[in-house]
């Protein structure tokens, strides 16, 4: 795992070379990706990385689409690394038979399949890899599937840059005595708590995946400003649990300073009931290389909690029991 972890950069720089199939430009108001799991946070990636356009992304987990995703103004990118979770089949049918304008991203099974017989525009990625460990080629085929869509400009650039910056922070975020190191040992044997701004909410939601299923540990995230009006006052019980958590706020430089100013005071005010905080700012010029900085950073930490955990990082039994449970029962 530590060598896919390792090889982000390659894949960001990798899936610049992607074959791009003709994909429907149009009048797009809406990108609805529709993906579970690993597959499916290269949609809230992108939609944190992109965040001054004027369309909006959305991830869709689950079985249905909401009914306000409708031809013409709606780009419908379906995703799954193994091209079999249901949820995310469900959702391609749904988009079919509602004439949506759909690209397909896998490396093969029946989502290939399906897109080779109904003529959707397919990006096939490359098999072999964990879904979670190939969030570069992910979100890499998706940003080149929007910018052939005429949604987005720059992004072979972008990627190219944001995966030589990341080559050149390696040894800092995921080397021996690195930053991931330090933070897995204290996540070890505690409740790993990690608060972002809400325009970053995919990378807490990615280190929260990484942590579950690397590293087999529960985690916990949350949003600023938002967690100041409910969760800080429930940051006191049950206390065994509270007092036993390690809070890790993540920001950026372009973080408002309202909620700069609110990471210091709820510090302050939660420091009595929990073990331990770190405040832990991104890195990167590009907004691109900032997010991945921090997402980087936490698939680091995940895999050094394993490592502590005594737990096998590619393994995910009890997912692959689930999908076998279901599959048996049609
Ligand atoms: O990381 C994983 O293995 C899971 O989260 C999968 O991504 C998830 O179950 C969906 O599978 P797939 O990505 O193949 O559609």
């Amino acid at each position: 795992m530590l060598d896919i972890i390792r090889s982000l950069p390659e894949q960001l720089k990798e899936a610049t070379r992607l074959e791009i199939p003709d994909i429907p430009v149009g009048n797009y108001r809406r990108v609805i990706v529709g993906g579970m799991g690993g597959s499916a946070i290269g949609g809230d990636v992108a939609r944190d990385v992109f965040n001054d356009v004027d369309f909006s992304i959305e991830t869709i987990r689950g079985y249905d689409l909401p009914a306000y995703a409708k031809p013409n103004d709606t780009l419908f990118v379906s995703v799954s690394y193994s091209g079999n979770t249901e949820e995310t089949l469900s959702l391609l049918n749904q988009a079919l038979e509602r004439g949506l304008s759909i690209v397909a991203i896998t490396s093969g099974g029946k989502l290939a399949d399906i897109s080779r017989e109904k003529g959707i525009p397919l990006i096939t990625i490359p098999s072999g890899y964990p879904p979670r460990g190939a969030l570069g080629w992910l979100f890499g085929a998706m940003a080149m599937a929007l910018e052939k869509a005429g949604l987005l400009e720059g992004v072979v650039d972008a990627m190219e840059r944001t995966a030589g910056f990341l080559k050149s922070v390696e040894g800092e975020l995921g080397g021996k005595e690195s930053l991931s190191m330090d933070l897995a040992n204290k996540f070890y044997r505690r409740l790993p708590i990690v608060y972002v701004p809400a325009d970053m909410v995919s990378v807490a939601l990615r280190w929260q995946a990484q942590i579950n299923e690397n590293a087999k540990q529960l985690a916990h995230i949350n949003v600023l400003p938002e967690m100041n009006h409910n969760e800080i006052n429930g940051i006191k019980h049950p206390v065994d649990v509270v007092e036993r958590s390690w809070v890790v706020f993540l920001k950026d430089r372009d973080t408002h300073p309202r909620i700069l100013r609110r990471i210091e005071i709820t510090r302050q005010l939660i420091e009595e009931s929990v073990m331990g905080m770190d405040v832990v700012e991104s890195m990167g010029e590009s907004r691109m290389e900032r997010i991945f900085y921090l997402i980087w950073l936490g698939d680091f930490v995940s895999f050094y909690l394993a490592l502590y955990n005594q737990e096998d990082p590619m393994a995910i039994p009890r997912i692959s029991s689930l999908k076998d449970a279901l599959s048996r029962e049609g």
